[in-house]
């Protein structure tokens, strides 16, 4: 019998068959259909990406500024769906409530599946931010924020609505780079949720919405808001040190840091940290760096463990001078490409995923009458 306590939590097990992407190879590398982070993340845009995950390849001139010109005009919301938005009550919890906002969308623009498969997909990508940050202003502020902005790209259009202030190519580039490393990671929980929900046939709002809760844990995409939270709670990387030290001491996590994959380095940290170094050095809170960096020369020395993609990623928002809480949604934003890209590869040859468990509970038990069992 196979000894599952050596699998917890599926841990090295493959559980099926997927080509979008290649994560942790002997090199520990990361390819999106068969291309390199590193390139996509220098030379591409998040919207290359996203077509590039969803349809299979990269597109040409063409193809890609017409799928630029789609998602700009998929932006927009309705009145019914303001009005709606306006309805959910205020939470400092935006996880929940873009998981609502989705949840919402499915009443009012429910999956068709005679139409293309990625017609909710690209309405997504292109909507989840305007509902967010609609609904964002709305309570935090009793304003009601233009939705639609001139930006050309999502990353920008993101950054100006939660902004609400011009902003540079630099910093586009900075959150467009981020939404590019975030896209897509294989089977990590968050895209294994919504396979399994997908694989009952369930609609695709039902995916996302699933797909939203795992990733809102602390231990998945919530991590970029606890790193952000850990570095700047020092002054510096001598008390960073100091600190860290005490929290290893008493066996508390990191957040920020290990994969269950990688197992040396996780190459979009490489690519992130630059940004976060560049951003740096323009910020009055420039001083936030080299304790991020204290504490990577810590967790390496003293655990052999080396930042995952959320540790300077947090750091990176924080330049772009987004609010912390939006931390998590915005890794919703862009991986919904990458969950899409799933949900399509599971349907195209599907099969409910329905796993076994190894049971521990009683032997067969006699039923017991209310009156004959015991306190
Ligand atoms: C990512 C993560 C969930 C992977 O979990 P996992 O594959 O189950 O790894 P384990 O929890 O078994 O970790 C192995 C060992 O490293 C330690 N470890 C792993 N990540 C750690 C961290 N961030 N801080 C401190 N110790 C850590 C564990 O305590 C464990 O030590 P032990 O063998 O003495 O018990 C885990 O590293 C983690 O919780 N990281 C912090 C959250 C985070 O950054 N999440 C974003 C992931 S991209």
């Amino acid at each position: 019998m196979v000894d599952v306590k050596k699998q917890g939590g599926l841990a090295g097990i493959v559980a099926g068959e997927s080509s979008i992407c290649l994560c942790g190879a002997e090199d520990e590398s990361l390819l999106y259909r068969g291309y390199s982070i590193e390139e996509l993340a220098k030379k591409g845009s998040f919207e290359e990406v996203a077509y590039l995950l969803l349809r299979g390849h990269l597109p040409n001139r063409i193809e890609l500024s017409a799928y630029q010109k789609h998602l700009k005009g998929l932006e927009n919301l309705s009145a019914g769906l303001k009005n709606l938005l306006q309805e959910v009550p205020p939470s400092y919890d935006l996880m929940a409530a873009l998981r609502t906002h989705v949840s919402l969308l499915s009443l009012l623009e429910p999956e068709d599946l005679e139409k293309d498969k990625n017609q909710i997909p690209d309405r997504l990508l292109a909507v989840t931010g305007s509902m967010l940050i609609y609904w964002y202003y709305f309570h935090s502020q009793d304003k009601k924020i233009n939705p639609i902005t001139e930006q050309k790209t999502l990353a920008g259009h993101i950054l100006e609505l939660i902004r609400q202030e011009p902003i540079t190519e630099e910093e586009i580039k900075a959150l467009d780079v981020s939404l590019i490393l975030y896209a897509e990671h294989e089977f990590n929980a968050s895209t294994f949720t919504v396979r399994v929900i997908g694989s009952t046939l369930a609609d695709i709002y039902s995916s996302i919405c699933g797909g939203i809760g795992a990733l809102s844990g602390p231990l998945h995409g919530g991590a970029n808001e606890k790193a952000y939270q850990l570095i700047s709670s020092y002054k510096t990387p001598e008390e960073a040190e100091k600190a860290i030290l005490e929290k290893l001491k008493n066996k508390e996590l990191i957040m920020g840091f290990g994969h269950r994959v990688y197992t040396t380095h996780d190459p979009r940290s490489d690519i992130i940290k630059e940004w976060a170094e560049k951003l740096s050095k323009h910020s009055k809170e420039g001083y936030l760096f080299p304790i991020a960096e204290r504490i990577e020369a810590v967790m390496r020395r003293e655990k052999a463990l080396f930042p995952n993609l959320d540790f300077y990623s947090a750091l990176v928002y924080h330049y772009l001078k987004i609010p912390t809480y939006f931390f998590t949604p915005l890794f919703v934003m862009s991986r919904l490409a990458g969950w899409c890209a799933h949900l399509n590869e599971q349907r195209e040859n599907n099969k409910i995923i329905r796993p076994l468990s190894q049971y521990t509970g009683p032997k067969r038990k006699k039923w017991a009458e209310l009156d004959a069992r015991s306190t």
